[in-house]
C-alpha cells in the first residue's frame, strides 16, 4: 500500500479533482516522422479536389482505380470455406505446400533446387517478413562480414529492415539520372570494388523505385563478376509476373544465378502478383549445396522464427497454395497477373503519347522503357510540389509514380499537369 502510494504520488498531481499527468517513463520519446508513402495517403484523402489522383502507394488499381481482387484468389477463398479448414496453428515454418510451390514458383518446377532438396524455404510475413528473416540469419550466421550492400536507389524499406537486424548498408550505383536508366557500368565497378564475398541486395525484377531493371546479358555479366568475387547474391523478388506479364520471364536472373552455381538467398512476395497485400503470405528461400545443410539451414531460421512471431498467418499462404497447386487455377492466374502487368504496360505508353499530345519537347521513352508497378519520372522536387500543389496529383518527391494509379480516365489530366509543371 506503501509503495502504490508512492508511485501514485510521483506520478500526478491532483488539481481540483482533475489528475494530471506531471511526468511519464516516454516523456523524452520525440515525436517520429511520418511513413512517407503513407502521410501523401493522408494528405490525398484529405484533398477535396475531386480530380485528384494518388500515384504514391504501390498497390494496384483497376483501370476505375479501384483495389482489385484477382478473380483466382476470390475464386481460391471460395473453395477454402467449401472444405471447412480449421484454424490450427502453422508450424514454426509455415505451410508446407505453399513453401514448396513458391519455391518451385521462383525456380521452375524442374529446376535442380526442388529435386535436389537444395532449399531450405519458410513462410514469411510477406516480402517484408521474409526479408527480416533472412537478415536475421546472415546477422547470426554469414562469416565473412556483417555488411549489406543495396542499390542506389532501392525501397525505402530496406534499410531499416537490415539496421534493425543488426546489419551494416552501403550502397553500389545503380540508376543514371541522367539517361534515367541502369548505371551498368557504374554498378559493375562497384561490385569489383567491394571487399570479396560481400553480400549484395539484388531486386529480381520490376526494380523498386526505378522500374529500371537490368537486361539479361547485363544480369549475366553482373553474376560473372559476383562469381569473382564470391559476392553471395541476395535478392528481393517482390513482383514476379508484375514486370513482364510473364512469371517465368521475371524469374529469369534468379534461374541464371543459381544455373551459373551461386548459393542464393531468395524473398518472395505475393502481395502485388495475387494482391494479397493485408494477407501478408511471402517466403524466404536459401539455396544451400546440398540437402543435408538445407536442413541444418532449416533448423536455424526456425529458432530465429520462433521468437519473432511464433509461427506466420495461415489464410494468404492457403489462398496462394490453393492456386499454384491447382493446374487450372495456376493457369488462370497466370492470365491474372498478365492482365494486371499489360494494363500499366498500356498506361505507360498512353501517358507518353498524351505527353506527346500536349506538345511536350522532353525525351519521355525512359516511361515506356523502364518496367514494373513503378516509374521514377525524371521529375525535380520542385516540380513535384507543384504537382500537388496544383494540380492534386500525389507523388514521392523523388519524383516516382506508382504507374498502378494512372487509368484511362486520368492519364490525359495526368499528361497535362507534368507538361504544365515541366514545360
Ligand atoms: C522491393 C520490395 N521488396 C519488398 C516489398 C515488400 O512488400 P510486402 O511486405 O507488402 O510483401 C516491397 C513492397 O513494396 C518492395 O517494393
Amino acid at each position: 500500500m506503501a509503495m502504490q502510494n508512492y508511485v501514485y504520488k510521483s506520478l500526478f498531481k491532483v488539481v481540483s479533482n482533475t489528475v494530471i499527468r506531471s511526468s511519464s517513463c516516454w516523456a523524452n520519446v520525440e515525436l517520429g516522422p511520418p511513413d512517407a508513402i503513407l502521410g501523401i495517403t493522408e494528405a490525398f484523402k484529405r484533398d477535396t479536389n475531386p480530380k485528384k489522383i494518388n500515384l504514391g502507394v504501390g498497390a494496384y488499381r483497376d483501370d476505375n482505380g479501384k483495389p482489385f481482387v484477382l478473380p483466382t484468389v476470390r475464386k481460391a477463398d471460395r473453395m477454402l470455406v467449401e472444405e471447412n479448414l480449421d484454424k490450427e496453428y502453422a508450424s514454426i515454418s509455415g505451410i508446407a505446400d505453399f513453401c514448396k510451390a513458391s519455391a518451385a514458383l521462383a525456380f521452375g518446377d524442374d529446376s535442380s533446387v526442388l529435386k535436389n532438396k537444395l532449399n531450405a524455404t519458410v513462410q514469411g510475413i510477406s516480402g517484408t517478413g521474409s526479408l527480416r528473416i533472412g537478415a536475421a540469419f546472415f546477422a547470426k550466421f554469414y562469416g565473412p562480414n556483417k555488411v549489406f550492400y543495396i542499390p542506389t536507389p532501392t525501397w525505402g524499406n530496406h534499410t531499416p529492415i537490415f539496421k534493425h537486424s543488426g546489419l551494416d548498408v552501403k550502397t553500389y550505383r545503380y540508376f543514371d539520372p541522367k539517361t534515367n536508366g541502369f548505371d551498368f557500368n557504374g554498378a559493375c565497378e562497384d561490385l569489383k570494388n567491394m571487399p570479396d564475398q560481400s553480400v549484395v541486395v539484388l531486386h529480381a525484377c520490376a526494380h523498386n523505385p526505378t522500374g529500371v531493371d537490368p537486361q539479361p546479358e547485363q544480369w549475366k555479366e553482373i553474376s560473372s563478376i559476383m562469381k569473382a568475387k564470391k559476392h553471395f547474391p541476395f535478392f528481393d523478388m517482390a513482383y514476379q509476373g508484375f514486370a513482364s506479364g510473364d512469371c517465368t520471364k521475371d524469374a529469369y536472373a534468379i534461374r541464371h544465378f543459381h544455373e551459373a552455381g551461386h548459393p542464393l538467398a531468395l524473398c518472395q512476395s505475393f502481395a502485388k502478383n495475387m494482391g494479397l497485400y493485408g494477407e501478408r503470405a511471402g517466403a524466404f528461400t536459401l539455396v544451400c549445396s546440398s540437402a543435408e545443410e538445407a536442413e541444418r539451414v532449416m533448423s536455424q531460421i526456425k529458432i530465429i522464427v520462433r521468437p519473432m512471431y511464433s509461427n506466420p498467418p495461415i489464410h494468404g499462404a492457403r489462398i496462394v497454395s490453393k492456386i499454384l497447386n491447382t493446374p487450372g487455377l495456376k493457369q488462370e492466374w497466370l492470365k491474372d497477373v498478365k492482365g494486371m502487368a499489360d494494363r500499366i504496360i498500356g498506361m505507360r505508353t498512353q501517358l507518353v503519347d498524351g505527353l506527346k499530345q500536349e506538345g511536350s519537347s522532353h525525351n519521355w521513352q525512359h516511361i515506356t522503357d523502364q518496367i514494373g508497378m513503378f516509374c521514377f519520372t525524371g521529375l525535380k522536387q520542385n516540380q513535384v510540389e507543384r504537382l500537388i500543389k496544383e494540380f492534386s496529383i500525389y507523388l514521392t518527391k523523388d519524383g516516382r509514380i506508382s504507374v498502378a494509379g494512372v487509368t484511362s480516365g486520368n492519364v490525359k489530366y495526368l499528361a497535362n499537369a507534368i507538361h504544365q509543371v515541366t514545360k
